[in-house]
């Protein structure tokens, strides 16, 4: 579907909602489904990843039903049937490589597939810990399809040499099933929604700096209601900071200090940005975000903060185009195995838009304040951010710009479009 950016406004101004955490409505399916009983999820996210984990646990046989618009209930006995399909994880890498984690110790064959973006992306991270834990797993070039052989699973002591949420969710799962106490280690602290779902879900859970151990655990059923996303915040944010008169107000997000690096970058950029009524919901923090338009200069985003806002990072560098002097990003590399390889992509795209920017092998540079002059098509990749920051950057081009495949916004943020066409104002 090609979009064309329309720039029918003068300035953001609202208080709105964001759609509900995609990470923590991943966690909450699966890990309801592992509990024994019936849990509620309130505020479950509508993108097409979320989905793609919910029809997964269906054709695992769990009983998963919408009981009002974005609520959904939850019936297991704990324990998952051997599934009459291949299990489709569509474009969702979470799914995926978590997923993993769990069948490799069920008493089952089961086969994972994804759509082309999601076939292209390495598995051999999870294949290499989960393979020392026992489990059996074929694939061709450690890419997906990938077929899970279930069997017991023997704890193991895992240093990972990346920080990947999705790493260490799906050792924590195996090893959750496992023999023995298994400790996984990271670099960096990576989110950190499985540690804390599972612990308040009672799993024999503990962390400790980059370090985490599980044991063996039954999970007793929840009823959850899920914050809004940070990463689809981040676009709105953007937005307010560099379109001039804007100001917003964001409730009920999600600032789980293992997301909230973009609020610390905005900070350092100079943006105005406050939290307003700071609580906690179910173990997560929560709070309100105020923002509004800024005069912002260029920083250096690198090391710790990285996987803290690993999924901003397309919307970082509109950002950064629009700030006084160099943003350089570095020690990102792992972008480039993400829905697309997006220190490539995103980099193109803003250059084609005007934008002083070069790729580095670990990131890119970004040097500011360009005007986008717009006039353009961009192609998203099948990237569901690249879509999203690329309209960002359209309603501050000179010209109107046309996006090619705008519908995988769809994968996180169905109604992205529809949320915008509220808080432009004249
Ligand atoms: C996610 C973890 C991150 C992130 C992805 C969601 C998760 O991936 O990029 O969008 O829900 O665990 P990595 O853990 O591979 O960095």
């Amino acid at each position: 579907m090609r979009k064309v950016v329309e720039k029918d406004f003068k300035y953001i101004k609202g208080d709105i909602e964001v759609p509900s955490d995609k990470s923590i409505s991943h966690r909450s399916i699966m890990f309801s489904s592992l509990a024994k009983g019936k849990s509620i999820i309130r505020n479950f996210s509508d993108g097409q990843d979320p989905k793609s984990t919910m029809n997964v646990f269906r054709n695992l046989g769990i009983e998963i039903e919408y009981i009002s618009d974005k609520t959904v209930c939850v019936k297991s006995n704990g324990i998952l049937s051997k599934p009459n399909s291949v299990l489709d994880c569509g474009n969702s890498g979470t799914t995926m490589r978590l997923c993993a984690g769990i069948l490799a110790g069920q008493n089952f064959i089961s086969i994972l597939s994804g759509d082309q973006s999601l076939s292209k992306r390495p598995m051999k991270r999870i294949i290499e810990p989960l393979s020392l834990m026992g489990a059996k797993i074929i694939s061709t070039k450690e890419t997906a399809p990938l077929l899970i052989n279930g069997c017991d699973l023997h704890s193991i002591e895992y240093a990972s040499k990346i920080a990947s949420a999705q790493v260490k969710s799906c050792v924590l799962l195996a090893g959750m099933q496992a023999n023995g106490v298994t400790v996984f280690s990271e670099p960096y602290l990576s989110r950190n929604h499985t540690e804390i779902l599972l612990k308040y879900m009672g799993a024999n859970i503990k962390t400790d700096g980059f370090s985490v151990s599980i044991e063996k655990s039954e999970l007793t059923p929840i009823d959850i209601t899920i914050c809004g996303d940070i990463s689809s915040a981040a676009y709105f944010i953007v937005a307010a900071l560099t379109i001039p008169g804007s100001k917003l107000i964001l409730r009920s997000i999600g600032l789980n200090p293992t997301r909230t690096g973009i609020l610390d970058v905005i900070k350092k950029m100079g943006g105005r940005i406050s939290i307003l009524d700071k609580r906690v919901v179910c173990g997560e923090d929560v709070g309100d975000i105020e923002v509004e338009y800024s005069q912002l200069k260029g920083c250096e985003i690198s090391g710790e903060i990285i996987p803290r806002l690993i999924d901003e990072i397309p919307i970082i560098a509109v950002l950064a185009t629009q700030a006084e002097g160099e943003t350089v990003i570095s020690d990102a590399q792992d972008l480039r195995n993400k829905e697309s390889d997006r220190i490539k992509t995103v980099v193109s795209g803003l250059k084609t838009l005007g934008a002083n920017i070069d790729e580095t092998p670990e990131g890119m540079v970004i040097c500011g304040k360009t005007e986008l002059n717009g006039g353009c098509e961009l192609e998203t990749y099948n990237d569901h951010r690249l879509a999203m920051s690329f309209y960002v950057a359209g309603l501050l081009a000179q010209k109107e710009i046309t996006i090619d495949g705008f519908e995988w916004a769809g994968i996180s943020f169905p109604t992205f479009e529809n949320l915008f066409a509220e808080v432009k104002s004249n």
